[in-house]
């Protein structure tokens, strides 16, 4: 049969799939398993016929949400995931919803500063490492899609290293925008000012927070940003550190343990400095990942990445570029591109054509590009380079 739009059985089909989901939850509330399971099996497989027909984006966006939303329970219903069955269930949704019907979990006020950041990257926005794109994908994104495909569970806890401004955060953004997730990002140093003296107790509340969401059915990526300060060896013990650290160690043994290990909760961590981290912590990441500078051939992607977004002269000689830039992170990069056609735009206001109609600034050229080169300087040192390659040689795991 083909996919054609017919209106009359997509309503029906939507019937369908309201009617199944309300029985499900409804079954689901009461605790009649097998019942429930029948119910959601049948909301998803309407859901799933749904989907094909749907010509709205955003619909289809939503069924997909429910979809999944449906399949963890299921995983949970079958005792595939061991946890208290009632901290999972969900809301069935009804005609008028466009999305997001899932009751959702309240934040304890002690963490009322939390909240998901939303970010518009995709994976498009990062150039290159594209085998750093291909582990997360695997280790992420697939066992999301399909829990059922991976009965010994996955990967929860990922360490990104590499120098500042190469793509660590924005990996993290990025996947979370792929799976939709809910994405927290949060920085070490913020979480020991802020829970000062408390901060052991906070960290639990984090975990137990984030774990109740993802048990919904919602992937939570939580983003720990320097996370070398929060459990590194460099600082000096005011007392709760210690005890912060403890903490955190057993939350994160509490990923991978067997009654969570299907829960979508992942932890990436990401640090400048790993040699700064405590090995028996290292081990608790299942993956390390270098995120190196940008070579060659990443660089001279880069500035054409960057460039694209501007006006630019035929002139530019992007081989030339890439040898000038050793040592530039992607970051930097961006900051010559960006350099260099401020310089152009800040010369079109003061020559006045600005005013003139139809003037547009005049294209960046080669020369704009070489002055800018000479002030923003590379930031990536050879020496770290060299520390981070035999740190990778040791520890790394892809
Ligand atoms: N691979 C890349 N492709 C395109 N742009 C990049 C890339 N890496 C970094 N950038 C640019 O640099 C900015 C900073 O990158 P990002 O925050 O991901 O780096 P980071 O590795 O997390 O750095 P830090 O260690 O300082 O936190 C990004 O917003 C983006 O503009
Ligand atoms: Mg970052």
């Amino acid at each position: 049969m083909s996919n054609y739009y017919d209106p009359d059985e997509a309503k029906r089909l939507e019937k369908e799939a309201l009617n199944y989901s309300r029985l499900a939850v409804e079954a689901d509330k009461k605790n009649l398993k097998p019942l429930a399971i029948n119910y959601y099996s049948r909301a998803i497989d309407a859901l799933s016929r749904l989907i094909e027909r749907e010509e709205s984006q955003s619909l289809k966006q939503f069924y997909m949400k429910k979809i999944r939303e449906y399949r963890y329970r299921l995983t949970y219903l079958r005792g595939e995931v061991v946890g208290k069955a009632g901290d999972g269930s969900i809301a069935s949704f009804t005609a008028s919803d466009t999305g997001g019907s899932v009751r959702d979990v309240e934040a304890p006020d002690s963490l009322h500063w939390l909240k998901p950041f939303k970010s518009s990257i995709t994976w498009d926005d990062i150039v290159g490492l594209d085998d750093i794109k291909k582990v997360i994908v695997r280790s992420i994104a697939y066992p999301i899609r399909r829990p059922d495909l991976f009965p010994l569970g996955w990967p929860r806890a990922i360490l990104l290293f590499g120098p500042p401004g190469c793509g660590k955060t924005s990996i993290a953004a990025a996947i979370s925008n792929e799976i939709e997730a809910e994405f927290y990002p949060i920085d070490a140093s913020m979480i020991l000012s802020k829970w000062l003296g408390e901060s052991e107790k906070r960290v639990a509340e984090l975990f137990n927070f984030l774990r109740s969401k993802a048990m919904r059915g919602t992937p939570v990526i939580l983003y720990i940003d320097e996370v070398d300060a929060l459990i590194g060896a460099r600082r000096e013990e005011v007392g709760g550190e210690a005890r912060t650290r403890s903490q955190f160690l057993k939350e994160m043994d509490g990923l991978n343990n067997k009654d969570n290990y299907k829960i979508p909760l992942f932890v990436i961590a990401s640090t400048n400095v790993p040699w700064q981290i405590p090995e028996a912590f290292v081990r608790r990441f299942n993956k390390r990942i270098y995120v190196p500078p940008p070579d060659y051939e990443s660089r001279v992607k880069l500035f054409r990445f960057y460039l694209s977004k501007v006006r630019y002269d035929e002139g530019i000689d992007f081989d030339t570029l890439a040898e000038r830039t050793e040592g530039y992170s992607a970051s930097d990069i961006r900051d010559v591109v960006q350099t260099a056609y401020l310089e152009v735009i800040s010369e079109f206001f003061e020559s006045g054509k600005v005013h003139e109609e139809g003037a547009v600034p005049r294209p960046l050229t080669m020369d704009d590009l070489l002055e800018a080169l000479k002030r923003v300087q590379p930031s990536i040192s050879m020496q770290s380079i060299v520390s981070f390659q035999n740190w990778n040689a040791k520890y790394g795991s892809g």
